[in-house]
């Protein structure tokens, strides 16, 4: 035991330091500001898989005259332009930013690179200010090759509006303009300044502004070969599982009640990625969840079966974090070479080993929440819940189906009825209609593919399409209303029913008394909801984070932070450092607030403000500034398609699972200056520079010398 839990503390560690890194980076950074004009700059980058390459990528540093776009119009008038006899960067809104748009530019032979303006989460982009008509950029089913239907003929195609633009692979360097902080509104108004300097000019009169462009990446081709040459880094992060159940053991027969959902997303540009709609909501609900049951009155860790909470990262890469969750609770570790010291597995290399006290086929049900967040139903009207079960075991699902519909409709007596708040939001059977879809793209699947037979049900605010948010930069906000109630309606139906099933009750009237008053008990504070959005998406240092992490303590406190998975063991997790303490309280603080005379433990607070006098015992963490008990761990995520060698590389183990990796790159650089005539097109040839912007994107720029100094072991 205590081998484990100094290893999941040098996993807290790893992460913690990652995010100090970040800010000490932050701080580097700040002292460019007097030497240069130091904006943002977002790129769109490269990943590889097992067969080919996606994103973006340009061999020589490019260059072009700023033109803009902003309608298919003004594309098509480039385009057909003959007067045009330069190399050009386009600027354009982010939404005309299609597959067939930027087809049409490339064919011109005039494009060098492309500015998409995505503005950020501010209170003028509301959902009402977004554009009429929205396309997801992902494929028209999101990683179904890798889910539980990828051998079923004809599976249900679920993201219909999907361009799959993410998939495709473009030789030029594309960045994206977004108003979200001080130094990119520089940017935003350094650029959007110049463009209109030169179509003012009508792109004709010298001199012109001309903006360059240094996007290096360092793979080529693929997976396998990049790795060979070191010249990439799995996508890749820290899952979170949690339980009340401090004594969880795979040997007690225990079953166990899952519920689940996934922490990131993607989207074209990476520090952009937030993914409201995508997984936040989903993430917002299973914490809130967390929180309600942790009031509940009977004690969870009494309970006929165990509760676990399971937040998976890199889910939008081929369900990684669940889909290596399950592989190793599935698997015996045989741990060839343990640690000198500490815990986990040194070969092969495990962080940490308490997920062996997972059994899998205790598994008794699971409760997933996808995208809930409502923002896709007609404007004034309010959302719907749909809860939908796998087609090809409808059975095994039918009896949950029945229940967390029951709970949803508030038919339990006055004890459950929901808030009035929220009591507006339905719940149905996804099937409803008669139609038998299928599970939507969700964790559970990696379950379902180990065993079939698990009732689960998957809850959404879809029935038959997921958003057309799906996967966009523009996943940044939602709505102040809809979004909210929906949230709390999911988590109270799955904090419901998840508390009724661990007590064993399958129908709600056949609760006794007790339990009836008891399930009162059980309330979703909408507030920590609210309060879980705004921290998650427009700041971190936020109170409720700042409470477990002391955020605002650092020198530049992190605001917007993305919500791109990242990249193994080199970047910061901070959602997952988060989610870890979060639930780390939340699943502590029931059950060990008194002993058997009813007084209260002395808390020992000041672990982490007054860290040189007090300490914590070696089984506690330091939580919030108290010591406390806690099985909450984290678990690597990455690709089931790699594997780790003994010298710590990586390398394909199986090519038809997921094998994402993303390309080494370096330091990324823009340059705005003047062209005086249309023979200077290389940028060093340029007569007169105006201004030079250098940018060093955080976190991104430091990946490579971040992997070397992180790395453990
Ligand atoms: C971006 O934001 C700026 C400042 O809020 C605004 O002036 C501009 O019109 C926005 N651009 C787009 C394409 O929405
Ligand atoms: C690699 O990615 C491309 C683009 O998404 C896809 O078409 C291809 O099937 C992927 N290959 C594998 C082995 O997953
Ligand atoms: C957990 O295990 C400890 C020590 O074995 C025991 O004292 C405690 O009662 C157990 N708790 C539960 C809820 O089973
Ligand atoms: C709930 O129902 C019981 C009995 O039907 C009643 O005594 C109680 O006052 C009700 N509680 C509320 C909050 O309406
Ligand atoms: C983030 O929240 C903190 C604490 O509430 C506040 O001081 C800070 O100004 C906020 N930052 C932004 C960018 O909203
Ligand atoms: C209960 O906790 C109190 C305070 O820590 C302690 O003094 C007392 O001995 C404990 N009682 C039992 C039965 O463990
Ligand atoms: C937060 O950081 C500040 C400055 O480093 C420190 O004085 C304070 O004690 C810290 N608070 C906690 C709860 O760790
Ligand atoms: C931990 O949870 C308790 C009870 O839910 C709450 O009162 C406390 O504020 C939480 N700790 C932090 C640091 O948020």
């Amino acid at each position: 035991m205590d081998a484990t839990r100094s290893g999941t503390r040098r996993m807290l560690r790893r992460l913690v330091m990652g995010l100090a890194a970040f800010c000490t980076l932050t701080t580097a950074q700040d002292s460019y500001d007097a030497v240069y004009n130091d904006i943002g700059s977002l790129p769109c980058v490269r990943l590889l898989n097992a067969t080919g390459a996606i994103g973006c990528q340009s061999l020589n540093a490019a260059s072009g005259v700023l033109y803009r776009t902003d309608t298919l119009a003004d594309i098509q008038h480039f385009a057909s332009d003959h007067d045009l006899k330069n190399k050009y960067t386009v600027v354009m809104p982010y939404w005309l930013l299609t597959s067939s748009n930027v087809e049409t530019l490339r064919s011109t032979d005039k494009l060098s690179a492309i500015i998409a303006v995505v503005n950020g989460t501010d209170a003028a982009h509301t959902v009402a200010a977004r554009p009429a008509t929205i396309n997801s950029p992902d494929s028209k089913c999101p990683n179904c090759e890798f889910g539980l239907y990828a051998n079923t003929p004809n599976q249900y195609q679920w993201n219909p509006t999907g361009t799959d633009l993410l998939s495709q692979q473009f030789d030029f360097p594309i960045y994206a303009l977004n108003t979200m902080d001080d130094r990119n509104i520089m940017s935003y108004n350094a650029v959007i300044q110049a463009v209109n300097i030169n179509r003012f000019k009508g792109y004709s009169s010298y001199p012109l502004k001309s903006l360059q462009f240094h996007s290096f990446m360092w793979a080529a081709q693929d997976t396998g070969t990049c790795l060979r040459k070191g010249w990439c880094t799995p996508v890749g992060g820290a899952s979170v599982w949690s339980t009340p159940s401090l004594n969880i053991s795979s040997s007690d027969n225990k079953p166990i009640v899952v519920i689940s959902a996934a922490m990131d997303s993607r989207s074209l540009f990476h520090d952009l990625t937030l993914g409201v709609e995508s997984s936040i909501t989903g993430m917002v609900t299973v914490l809130a969840v967390a929180e309600a049951l942790s009031r509940s009155s009977i004690p969870l860790d009494t309970m006929q079966k165990h509760i676990l909470y399971t937040l998976f990262t890199a889910e939008a890469w081929g369900f990684s974090g669940s889909q290596r969750f399950v592989q190793d609770i599935s698997s015996p570790v045989n741990c060839i070479k343990p640690p000198a010291s500490g815990s986990g597995c040194t070969y092969p290399f495990f962080s940490d080993l308490d997920f062996q006290h997972i059994n899998p086929a205790n598994i008794d049900i699971i409760l997933e929440a996808g995208q809930v967040g409502g923002i896709t139903s007609p404007a004034g009207g309010s959302p719907t819940l749909y809860a939908h079960i796998d087609n090809l075991q409808p059975t095994a699902s039918a009896a949950l189906l029945t229940q967390i519909v029951q709970v949803g409709s508030g038919a339990l007596g006055n004890t459950t009825t929901p808030p009035a708040t929220n009591a507006a939001v339905p719940v149905q059977a996804a099937n409803g209609d008669g139609t038998q879809r299928g599970l939507p793209p969700s964790s559970a699947m990696s379950f379902l593919k180990a065993r079939a037979t698990i009732p689960t049900v998957v809850l959404t605010d879809y029935q038959k399409q997921m958003s057309s948010f799906t996967s966009q930069d523009l996943d940044d906000t939602w709505d102040p209303v809809n979004t909210v109630n929906a949230i709390q309606q999911a988590a109270s139906v799955i904090s419901k029913t998840a508390w009724m099933q661990a007590q064993g009750v399958s129908d709600a009237t056949l609760m006794t008394p007790a339990q009836q008053q008891a399930i009162g008990s059980i309330q979703v504070n909408v507030q920590l909801v609210q309060d879980l959005l705004l921290c998650l998406t427009r700041n971190y240092s936020c109170p409720l984070i700042d409470g477990y992490l002391n955020v605002t303590a650092s020198p530049s406190p992190p605001t917007r932070l993305p919500h791109y998975a990242g990249t193994l063991y080199s970047q910061s997790q901070p959602f997952s450092i988060f989610a870890w303490n979060f639930l780390a309280n939340v699943t502590s603080v029931k059950g060990v607030t008194q002993n058997a005379t009813g007084v209260p433990p002395p808390q020992v607070t000041g672990c982490s403000s007054r860290s040189e006098t007090v300490q914590c015992t070696s089984d506690q963490f330091c939580v919030g500034d108290q010591c406390i008990q806690t099985m909450t761990r984290y678990h690597d995520a990455f690709g089931v398609g790699l594997g780790m060698a003994e010298d710590n590389s990586y390398f394909i183990k199986d090519a038809s699972k997921p094998t994402w990796t993303e390309s080494t790159w370096d330091p990324v650089g823009l340059r705005l200056f003047d062209v005086t005539s249309p023979g200077s097109q290389g940028g060093e040839l340029a007569a007169g520079i105006v201004l030079t912007i250098v940018s060093i994107v955080l976190v991104v720029f430091g990946r490579r010398f971040l992997k070397k100094t992180l790395k453990v072991d």
